[in-house]
């Protein structure tokens, strides 16, 4: 039920539709003086009537009902009051019918969303700064399943450049094929710094390393399955967190599969006389658009990362026929995506308009940020073990006795982890606190796994759920936490839209807090058969709607704590 447009529908409001009234109608912090309430100084230009006066005239002519109960007009607000009996059996009905299905909804059928996100680099170490993207990416694709869209997650590898010759000449030079096999990515990077303190030596090796790129290129046995073996271990490596943190893809086409597919992206831009040559390179000009050209060609013929861009594009519209492709990617990279999609508008793809870089900021430890030159890398397996090691020592400390405590932790630490990179608007840069993120009070994920796990204990003690009293009168406390478990279905969709999975997380904050106030507020199991039966009723919604929230970022609920 949508109180805010059943409000709408009932009020007659000359010069104004329907969604422009229910757009303006808001729900007050404060309900003492109605549930939802409409502020009338916005018609005052239209009527030509002060707000007082509108307000007044509306609520004379409203037409009070079993679903809006009562209608005041204050200071110029109209306030509505609506049944909160009824409004709670429709909204509990509704959670425990669907259970962990509630929320999701067929507004996405038949239409394909594609999400690049994570897109690590091969043989280069999976790094703190690669969490936001992971975590965004991964929550917007539950988000968007949930909301019955096609998802495609897509990794887009960072697999090609020169580094790769680079590698090769350090593992023929220096490498120990087990050494490798059992360091990966470490052992890998170990080359690469070696072979960048011996070319500052002998700049020779470098043209030797592009040699071997051009190997690779040119589809030579050796370096190619030298390189396939460095992308199968860089992918072993990132796999094991990728799991930790519940994260799947659907295609892991990165930057090297679109080595033979950027001819008929070069030759449209070149029939559409796009393509200039400027210095030896060939480049589209987009100075009329306030942006640097956009370079499609080196002088010596080798592509770029917009050009593998443009082509991973005409592949995935071909291939997917994407309603939308998203591009969860730093900020940093905002100019990239600016040109590329513009370059797309420029050569008639209406499809242009469906490409969409979900930027987000960066994130830093306490102790400064890290970098990868100077070989200080956080890595990201690091962090999610060392939360997972803290949760188990609080456990330890504050619940010896529980069972599973292992797996508890890693549940709690990595929930921390993933709760604490979605905990502010993406765009946010964020400095990662081992602290803050696992504060059983803050507002943390913690926080909501230990409010669901009181949920269940709550559920435990109280036993078989009877019947609640229909006419039960809910008091503020419950009244605030149903309104909040109703609003979960129109967050999802929110949170789709403006790619802002913080708002889920923020959402699982509201309901903990909101279930925490009734649950210290109300007597629960001592309180007669139909006001303890609906508490229980209001507590079972309130779990799965924590649990149905945390598993759409990837955090687990563990039923202890
Ligand atoms: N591998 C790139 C990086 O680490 C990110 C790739 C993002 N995706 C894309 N299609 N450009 O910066």
């Amino acid at each position: 039920m949508d109180y805010k447009s059943y409000i709408a529908e009932k009020l007659n409001i000359e010069g104004a539709t329907k969604e422009e009234i229910t757009s303006l109608i808001v729900t007050p912090p404060d309900n003492s003086m109605g549930d939802y309430a409409l502020p009338c100084f916005k018609f005052a230009k239209i009527l030509r009537k002060p707000p007082v006066a509108i307000a007044t005239e509306l609520k004379n002519s409203f037409e009070i009902d079993d679903v809006i109960v009562k209608v005041t007009a204050v200071n110029g607000y109209l306030n509505f009051t609506v049944n909160r009996q009824g409004k709670a059996s429709a909204v509990l009905k509704e959670i425990l019918l669907k259970g962990e299905e509630y929320g999701s909804s067929t507004l996405g059928n038949g239409k394909t969303v594609c999400i690049d996100y994570s897109s690590i680099n091969v043989a280069k170490p999976f790094h703190i700064g690669h969490l936001s993207t992971t975590v965004i990416g991964g929550a917007l694709y539950k988000i968007y399943k949930k909301l019955g869209y096609n998802v495609v997650g897509i990794n887009h590898l960072g697999d090609y450049g020169t580094q790769f010759g680079k590698l090769i000449y350090a593992y023929k030079e220096w490498g120990d094929r087990e050494a490798v096999e059992k360091g990966r990515v470490k052992e890998l990077m170990r080359l690469y710094v070696k072979y960048h303190d011996e070319a500052e030596k002998n700049p020779s090796m470098d043209d030797k390393a592009r040699e071997y790129f051009k190997l690779i290129e040119q589809g030579d046995k050796e370096c190619n399955e030298l390189f396939k073996w460095f992308k199968e271990l860089t992918l072993l490596d990132v796999d094991k967190v990728y799991k930790q943190l519940g994260i799947t893809f659907d295609s892991y086409n990165g930057e090297s599969f679109f080595n033979d597919k950027m001819g008929v992206v070069i030759d449209e831009l070149q029939q559409s006389g796009l393509l200039v040559e400027s210095e030896g390179a060939k480049i589209v000009n987009l100075e009329e658009y306030g942006m640097p050209p956009c370079l499609i060609l080196r002088s010596d013929g080798a592509s770029l990362y917009a050009t593998r861009d443009l082509a991973a594009a005409y592949y995935r519209k071909k291939e997917y026929d994407f309603d939308k492709c998203l591009y969860v990617v730093a900020y940093q990279q905002n100019l990239h995506f600016k040109q590329f999609f513009k370059v797309l508008e420029l050569l008639g793809k209406p499809w242009a308009k469906d490409m969409v870089h979900v930027a987000f900021g960066m994130v830093s430890l306490e102790d400064g940020t890290m970098s990868t030159r100077k070989g200080k890398v956080v890595f990201l397996e690091d962090v999610i073990n060392k939360c997972c090691e803290k949760a188990l020592s609080v456990i330890n400390e504050k619940n010896p006795d529980l069972e599973n405590k292992e797996e508890t932790a890693n549940a709690v630490g990595v929930g921390a982890v993933i709760f604490g990179a979605l905990s502010s608007s993406r765009i946010k840069d964020i400095v990662f606190s081992y602290d803050k993120v696992l504060n059983f009070d803050g507002e943390t994920g913690p926080y909501c796994q230990y409010t669901y796990a009181r949920a269940l204990s709550v559920l435990r003690k109280g036993g078989e759920i009877g019947l609640y009293d229909d006419n039960y009168a809910l008091n503020d406390d419950e009244y605030n936490l149903l309104s909040l478990l109703a609003e979960y279905p129109e967050i999802i969709k929110q949170s789709a839209e403006k790619y802002e999975p913080s708002m889920i997380t923020r959402y699982a904050v509201d309901v903990s807090e909101a279930f925490n106030k009734f649950y210290f507020d109300c007597k629960i199991l001592g309180e007669e058969e139909g006001v303890k039966n609906f508490r229980l009723a209001l507590t079972f919604a309130t779990k799965t709607v924590i649990k149905n929230a945390l598993s759409l970022l990837g955090i687990k609920a563990p039923e202890k704590m």
